[in-house]
């Protein structure tokens, strides 16, 4: 078996994976959890600066609701995943009127990405592009790269948050401890990783009893960045997000406000020269 082929492979179990938990997903995710509200909306915002009547690509939409806070905003919004259950529940969450377009897409698929959103001019027609929280989920992001380039204006944003890979992997370990510091009891609570350098992929939980696990694609941080610089961006914004102390946990050991020193997520702009 070929390297493409394992990936092609990879691509079609996740793909089965997201439009077997589409339901669930979309019925616990709603229009947005505490990590899309506390952590990655508001970096969003300010690094994306989205404007009423700018043209903006949402790159892996999910239930679409990152598509409807933007359009709620004014901006003419194209969204797309490969998961059709996903697209179907989007499209049925979204009030006539709302200016999104809605594509069935696959970001591994150059070819298909240029022919539905492409323009026939040299550069392309987006202000900005934005993934929330996909690129970890896409079993290959060089395509999605490779065209974003010729999809987006020169100058055009890409914005996007991703579990921040040095803290919240699939490796990662959630810890508390109990420790006397010069005599008083105090808990420490902290997180474990043992893998971190080298892409691979592994099964994990989008969300906590999920019917399916889906594959993460665990990279480092300089996969990224030096993906971003190869195709011609700089790197102009960077948030690492952690939870405010205050935030209860939803769980005795999840992401909150105990771990307000550790960041799950990370969001970061990059640009392509004017
Ligand atoms: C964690 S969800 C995030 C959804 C949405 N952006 C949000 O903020 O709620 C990841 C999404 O990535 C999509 N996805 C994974 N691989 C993809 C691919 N190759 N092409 C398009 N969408 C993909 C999944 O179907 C899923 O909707």
């Amino acid at each position: 078996m070929t390297m493409k082929d394992d990936i092609q492979q990879a691509n079609e179990e996740t793909r089965a994976a997201w439009d077997a938990n589409a339901a669930f997903w979309n019925e616990k995710m709603g229009e947005g959890n505490d990590f899309v509200n506390i952590l990655q909306w508001p970096a969003i915002l300010r690094l994306l600066e989205p404007q009423p009547g700018q043209r903006i690509l949402d790159i892996a939409t999910g239930n679409g609701l990152t598509a409807r806070r933007l359009a709620a905003l004014g901006a003419a919004v194209i969204a797309f995943d490969f998961s059709e259950e996903l697209i179907k529940l989007a499209q049925a969450r979204t009030s006539v009127g709302l200016p999104i377009t809605y594509y069935i897409l696959d970001a591994t698929d150059e070819s298909a990405l240029l022919a539905a959103l492409g323009s026939s001019g040299s550069s392309g027609t987006f202000d900005s592009a934005l993934c929330n929280m996909a690129l970890f989920d896409m079993a290959d992001i060089q395509p999605l790269f490779h065209v974003l380039p010729r999809l987006l204006k020169p100058g055009g944003k890409f914005v996007f948050s991703i579990t921040h890979p040095a803290f919240n992997n699939t490796s990662t370990v959630h810890m508390a401890e109990e420790m006397d510091m010069q005599g008083e009891i105090k808990s420490v609570y902290s997180v474990k990783i043992s893998r971190y350098m080298t892409p691979h992929h592994a099964y994990g939980s989008a969300m906590r009893n999920q019917p399916r696990p889906q594959f993460y694609f665990e990279r480092p941080l300089h996969y990224y960045l030096n993906l971003g610089f190869q195709n011609g961006f700089i790197l102009d914004g960077f948030e690492e997000r952690a939870f405010p102390p205050d935030l209860p946990q939803d769980h005795p050991l999840s992401w909150g406000g105990k771990f307000s020193e550790i960041p799950p997520v990370l969001v970061a702009r990059m640009r392509l020269p004017s």
